[in-house]
């Protein structure tokens, strides 16, 4: 099932992590792509971020698709299954490697959305338990290097629990002024719900250097990484596989690799 379609370096590791048998050294960690905005270009980074994780720096990883739209699954051509057991990994009813499904690249899995969580937030709330999200993801952990948190665009239960269980939250930012209050909100939920506050890595998104308001944002922010607005990027929901299987030599592809060299910088720093 392994499918090696690109010629791109791995960045970081030699191969595939051992995963649970490798020992205590191993570095693990959990990014949560988020915003309070719809339509930011969430799903379309998280899907190639989990790529880059599996496929350059050869981490087990996992992408957990929170997002009732079921977005992840689609893009790595995933058929819905009808099942509506996604919420009950939280009220653990359904242990989540029930649920979790493998994608056609070595060492990428994905936990897929359904129906069933649409009501996670009065899931969350019934249960009282506020650091379930980070249960889980810790106890996933001893599975996977990497797990990435697609998330939905609410300020909620949800989202407070991400918080909490995110080492790194980055939130794709579309350069407009609606954009600039999203951040702000953003950085006052994760103060307010994570006591340790993960950093947040924001991210240009979908930048089109051809319009003067998204040249201005690039050279006011020139240290936030980018995720250009190109055709290639636009093609992985029709292909249904990342840029990097897409087109690996293309630009685009070059900026997810740099947007994760970064996580991973950032990540060392703090797990
Ligand atoms: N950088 C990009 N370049 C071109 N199209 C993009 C880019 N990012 C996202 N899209 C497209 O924009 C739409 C919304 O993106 P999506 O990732 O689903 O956003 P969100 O998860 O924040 O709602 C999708 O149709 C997607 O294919
Ligand atoms: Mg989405």
């Amino acid at each position: 099932m392994a499918k090696r379609s690109n010629t791109l370096p791995r960045i970081a590791g030699v191969g595939r992590s051992a995963s649970a048998t490798s020992g205590s050294t191993r570095s693990v960690g959990t990014i949560a792509v988020y915003s309070v905005k719809g339509g930011v270009g969430k799903t379309t980074i998280a899907a190639n971020l989990a790529w880059c994780s599996a496929e350059l720096s050869g981490h087990k990883t996992l992408l957990w698709d929170l997002d009732a739209a079921g977005g992840c699954g689609f893009l790595y051509g995933l058929e819905r299954e009808g099942s509506r057991a996604a919420g009950t990994v939280f009220s653990r009813d359904t242990a989540p490697e029930k649920l979790i499904r493998r994608t056609a690249f070595d060492g990428l899995d994905i936990l897929p959305a359904d129906e069933s969580i649409r009501a996670l937030d009065a899931t969350l709330a019934a249960i009282g338990k506020r650091k379930r999200l980070a249960k889980l993801t810790s106890e996933l952990s001893s599975h996977y290097d990497r797990i990435v948190l697609d998330c939905p665009p609410v300020l909620s239960e949800l989202s407070a629990q991400v918080m909490r269980a995110a080492d790194l939250v980055i939130v794709p930012l579309p350069p407009s002024p609606l954009s600039a209050r999203a951040l702000e909100v953003v950085v006052r939920e994760v103060a307010d719900h994570a006591k340790r506050h993960p950093p947040i890595l924001p991210v240009l998104s979908m930048l089109d250097m051809r319009r003067a308001l998204h040249k201005q944002a690039r050279e006011e922010n020139p240290a936030w990484p980018v995720v250009p607005y190109t055709s290639v990027i636009e093609q992985c929901a029709v292909q249904q596989r990342p840029v990097g299987a897409i087109a690996p030599e293309s630009p685009s592809a070059q900026h997810f690799i740099s947007l994760w060299r970064a996580i991973e910088r950032k990540l060392s720093q703090v797990t």
